[in-house]
Parts: C-alpha cells; structure tokens; sequence
C-alpha cells in the first residue's frame, strides 16, 4: 500500500457544520484503540464525521496508519461473500496487480500442500473442495480462501479499515468472527465501524480488543441554524447567512446561553425549543431537506420564532 493520504477517503461535505469536537473524539479514540463504533440514528452524520475524521489522519499521515486509510462503503452489502467481495475489490484498488497475482499464487500453493497432507493422513473427515464435494462445499472453500486472502493483504499493514454502514450485517456472526481473526493476526491494524448500533461482539473471542462507542448526536442550535443558513437558497449572500443566524440566536447574553442547547439540553427556552423543533430537532438531513424546501411563507414564520422568549 503505497500511497497514504486522503484519497482514498470519501470527503466530508462542502459544508461540514459543528463537528469539530466529535471529530476530535473519533481521532481520539482511534489513536488509542483498536476497534471503534460510531454510531448514532441514520442521517445523524455519522459518515460524514467519518470522512472528517479520516482525512485528517490520513493527510497527516499519522505514524500509527502509516499505511493509510482503507474506506469500504457498505451501504447495500447484506451478505457475507458480498462483503468479502467489496473488500476485496478494495485491496484490489489500491493494490498494483501484480502483488495480487503473487499473493493468490502464494495462497493456491498452501492450499495445495495443506491438500496433499490430508490425502497423506488417510482421514476420512469431510474436506470442503469443491472437486469433490459439490456446490455448498465449493462455495464454503471459496469463501475461505478469499478471507485467507484478504487476512494475508492486512498482516504488514499499518492501517484503519472503515467499514462504513454495516447496518445490514449486524447480526452477522461471520463478519464478527473475521473481525477477530483481523485483530488476532494483524496487529497494527484498527478497525472503525459506522452504523445505527454497536457491533456487540459477545461470544467471540476478540483476543484482547474492546469495542469502544463514540455516539453522535443531533447538532446544537446555533450550527443548526449556520447548517439551514448555508443550505437555503433564501439566504444568498454570507451577509445573509450570518445575519439569520444572529437574529435567531438573539441578544448576546441569550445568544451565548443557548447558542450550545440541544433538545435534551436542560435550561433550553421555549424559543430555541421552537426553533430547533422547527428545524428538525438538530438532525443534519432533515436540515438539509428543509432547507431546500423552505419557501417565503415557511421562511417568515421561521423568522416569527425568534419573537417568543418564555423559560421552560
Ligand atoms: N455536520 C454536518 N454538516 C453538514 N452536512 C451534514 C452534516 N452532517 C450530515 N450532513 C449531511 O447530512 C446528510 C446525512 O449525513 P450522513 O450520510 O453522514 O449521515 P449518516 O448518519 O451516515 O446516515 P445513514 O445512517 O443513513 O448512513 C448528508 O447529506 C450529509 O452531507
Ligand atoms: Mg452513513
């Protein structure tokens, strides 16, 4: 893997609002584990925080991923040989063909002699090849030989593996079992998972790695409004933006209050209740989708929000 940097990680948006100390958190807890979750409700951000946070790392070409980034998109991957393909694919992408073709010869060759020793044994339990055994047990050999394969790529390797939205493989015992058999034969390699949930790697044996959980939540109310500011056709200069922004916040002394409240902030006024309400509670997508549909009528009772100021 020859070339670290960034580009081969996806880029955060254009317009990426108020996740500094969460990337922080992430790099952080990459820096000191091997195994990190981010999770947090769909449309929250986490992917995107992910690509912050691994473009960072990766154009600093931190020591501890000296080789980089490697940034699978599962989104749609629902099987186990599916995900062994796309990862594949992955290593096969940032892999010259030749390094593939020598390992695959490699791998062809210790399959082989593992073969001739069974034969010279004489025992009578069930080999899985494929020649001999039918379809499942071609498949069951096929699916081996490509997670030895893959294990083989990641044992020199400095590396991160994003797995970004896994969501449909959490309950996938195979996956768990292969990200066991990463951490027990690739020891400088880490792995960030992104999805709705925790991986919750009961039962299996992880030797020795922990999962930890960085969560995310919906943003707080002032980059919830700098996110619909940026977003909205309505706001057309940075003048503009900035203006909307510090009229919906109030006078300094309420701006500075309860610019940094979410929804489950304790001391939140009704007002910034109302406004965040009418914004999607803070959620990053339903910001966006608001502020490409917000016409001149919804925009002016937006702008009403800011004129009630009761405590809750
Ligand atoms: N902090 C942010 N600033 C600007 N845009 C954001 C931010 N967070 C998320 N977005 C935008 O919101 C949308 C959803 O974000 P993203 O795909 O990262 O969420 P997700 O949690 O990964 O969703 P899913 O669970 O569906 O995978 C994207 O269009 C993204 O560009
Ligand atoms: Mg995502």
């Amino acid at each position: 893997m020859s070339s670290p940097g960034s580009k081969y990680v996806p880029a955060p948006p254009v317009d990426f609002v108020g996740r500094e100390v969460d990337t922080y958190r992430v790099i952080r807890d990459i820096s000191k584990q091997r195994l990190v979750t981010l999770v947090g409700v769909p449309g929250v951000g986490k992917t995107s925080l992910a690509c912050a946070a691994c473009t960072y790392m990766a154009d600093r070409r931190l020591s501890l991923l000296e080789d980089g980034v490697l940034f699978l998109k599962a989104k749609g991957v629902s099987t186990y040989p599916a995900f062994l393909l796309a990862m594949m694919q992955l290593l096969v992408d940032r892999n010259t063909y030749s390094n593939l073709r020598e390992r695959i010869r490699k791998l062809q060759q210790n399959d082989d002699e593992s073969d001739d020793d069974d034969e010279g044994s004489g025992s009578n339990s069930p080999r899985v090849c494929g020649a001999h055994t039918g379809k499942i047990a071609d498949i069951n050999h096929d699916i081996s030989r490509l997670e030895k394969l893959i294990l083989s790529f990641f044992v020199p390797l400095r590396v991160l593996l994003v797995l970004d939205h896994i969501d449909d493989m959490l309950d996938m015992e195979d996956l768990k079992v292969f990200l066991a058999s990463l951490f027990q034969d690739c020891a400088a390699v880490k792995v960030l998972v992104v999805c709705a949930q925790t991986l919750r790697m009961l039962r299996i044996p992880t030797h020795g790695v922990a999962e930890t959980t960085c969560g995310i939540d919906n943003l707080t109310l002032k980059n919830t409004l700098r996110l619909f500011a940026r977003m909205s056709p309505l706001l057309k200069t940075m003048q503009d933006k900035e203006a909307f922004v510090r009229r919906m916040l109030g006078d300094k002394q309420q701006a500075q209050q309860q610019q940094g409240m979410t929804m489950a902030s304790r001391g939140i006024t009704t007002k910034s209740a109302n406004i965040l309400r009418a914004l999607g509670n803070g959620h990053p997508a339903t910001i966006l989708k608001l502020a490409h549909e917000c016409t001149d009528s919804s925009f002016e009772d937006l702008m009403k929000l800011c004129e009630s100021d009761v405590f809750v």
